[in-house]
């Protein structure tokens, strides 16, 4: 069974992150959305929450398990016993970042490969933090989020 992992801090997730797990979903037997207790980025949402987010959008995919994680990647992967870390490539400009983090996960896990798939090109420019930026100004991000994540954001900004 071929099974990977989609790591991420995904605060919160966009419909792009969703266009990349459908297309990994497709090409593995079982994918791990791995939700990262991300503290440097400071998220908006917990952990708890971020996975509440997801949780209703993947139901669909029924080899998707979602999970949380803390410490390296690599381990968590290893633990898993994943075969692969997918990441999605959305512009020239992820690329420089996504090669030495798959380098750097490859030295560290030399059996885990990170495998990369383009997102739709109509979520190239979707990113978390543009869309709570979006959002925190009253903006509508529908376009770029499931319903239920903007109404989370707009509830978030409200407060
Ligand atoms: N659609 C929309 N947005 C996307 C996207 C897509 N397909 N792919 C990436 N993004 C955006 C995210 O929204 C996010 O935007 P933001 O920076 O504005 O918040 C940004 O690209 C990257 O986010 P994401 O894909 O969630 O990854 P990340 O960089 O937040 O997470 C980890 C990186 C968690 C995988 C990495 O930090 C990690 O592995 N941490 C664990 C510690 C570790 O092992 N470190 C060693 C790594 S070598």
């Amino acid at each position: 069974m071929r099974h990977c992992i989609y790591p991420g801090t995904f605060d919160p997730i966009t419909s792009g992150h969703l266009d990349v797990l459908s297309r990994a979903s497709r090409l593995f037997d079982k994918v791990t959305i791995a939700v990262a207790d991300n503290l440097a980025k400071k998220p908006l949402f917990s952990a708890e929450e971020r996975v509440a987010m997801i949780r209703p959008n993947v139901e669909r995919f029924k080899n998707v398990a979602l999970a949380t994680f803390g410490g390296l990647l690599v381990d968590f992967a290893a633990e898993q016993k994943a075969d692969a870390i997918i990441r999605g490539l959305r512009a020239l400009s992820d690329f420089e970042f996504e090669f030495n983090m798959a380098l750097m996960n490859r030295h560290l896990q030399p059996m885990i490969e990170t495998i990369f798939v383009m997102p739709n090109e109509q979520f190239s420019y979707t990113s978390s933090s543009l869309v709570k930026q979006v959002a925190r100004h009253g903006g509508q991000v529908g376009h770029f989020v499931p319903t239920n994540v903007a109404e989370a954001l707009q509830n978030a900004f409200a407060k």
